[in-house]
């Protein structure tokens, strides 16, 4: 595995493998902190390309609070270890500074869509990961990106820019990977105490909830599922503030009445103790 630091170096490959029409590319584009959601990611790019690129960057523009860019995770090592052992090609791990160099000013911005639910918690995250997304697919010129269904408003979001944009990417996604209790994978959960991950298990109970009472007991009605949802979570510890639940349409991100089976998400998002964490389910 070849690892990359340098903008200038990757774009170069990048150009010279779009040239080539016997080469497909997929870009996995991570925060580093690597874990076993990040390897089945892995493992998509490879199934469909011929090369696999990993980015790792910790993305300055996509974090609403100092503290949460200074306690997020790093460990750069781990990550190559897990990216070789997996047969990725390249590792483009550039630095701040030559991603977004002094004088930097062009953002990508999808709105609308990036004023809900995160958006309104958070807002200006998804013009930071748009921007970000834009400039590694325009680094790396990839044939797919490859995104997870936990992010699941990045990806609605990404899939419109791209579509929008006219880029030239297929965006591929695949189910959230979760640990045997059910608690979906994210890079933030070792910043979580023992007590703390006992309590965010509510946020997948939740959700298990919802399709129990979808299935079961035929409830359709958003108002009547949100307000299961809401009673389980807010009763779940003292460690979990709700930060909000949602039911939408899994195209237009709109909130929708009544379960449409086959197009919709099922969101919510808590602090658990100070660590943010999201999750979501279709139906
Ligand atoms: O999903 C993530 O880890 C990040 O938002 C991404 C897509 C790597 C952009 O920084």
């Amino acid at each position: 595995m070849e690892v990359i630091e340098s903008v200038q170096k990757m774009c170069e490959l990048g150009a010279a493998w779009r040239r080539d029409d016997e080469i497909t590319v997929a870009l996995v584009p991570t925060m580093g902190a690597l874990h076993a959601g990040h390897a089945r990611l892995i493992e998509k790019a490879k199934s469909l390309a011929d090369i696999t690129i990993v980015s790792s960057f910790v993305n300055p523009l996509q974090f609403t609070e100092e503290k949460d860019l200074a306690d997020y995770p790093r460990t750069p090592k781990e990550d190559k270890k897990l990216c070789k052992d997996l047969g990725v090609e390249y590792f483009f791990a550039p630095s701040g500074e030559d991603m977004f160099p002094p004088g930097f000013l062009t953002t990508a911005n999808v709105s609308y869509l990036s004023t809900k639910l995160e958006g309104e918690s958070r807002q200006g995250h998804f013009r930071g990961v748009c921007t970000v997304v834009l400039k590694l697919i325009h680094i790396t010129q990839p044939d797919y990106a490859i995104f997870g269904h936990k992010d699941a408003q990045q990806l609605v979001i990404l899939k419109h820019m791209v579509r929008d944009l006219c880029i030239d990417v297929n965006i591929e996604a695949i189910p959230t990977v979760r640990d045997k209790d059910g608690l979906a994978l994210s890079s933030r959960n070792v910043l979580l105490s023992d007590e703390q991950r006992k309590q965010a298990l509510c946020l997948h109970r939740a959700l298990k909830r919802v399709h129990f009472l979808v299935s079961k007991q035929g409830i359709l009605h958003r108002g009547e599922l949100l307000q299961a949802v809401r009673s389980h979570i807010n009763s779940a510890g003292d460690q979990i503030e709700l930060d909000y639940a949602n039911i939408v349409s899994r195209t237009t991100l709109e909130e929708i009445d009544l379960i449409e089976s086959g197009n919709t998400l099922v969101l919510v998002a808590a602090r658990v103790g100070g660590v943010r964490l999201i999750d979501n389910t279709r139906l």
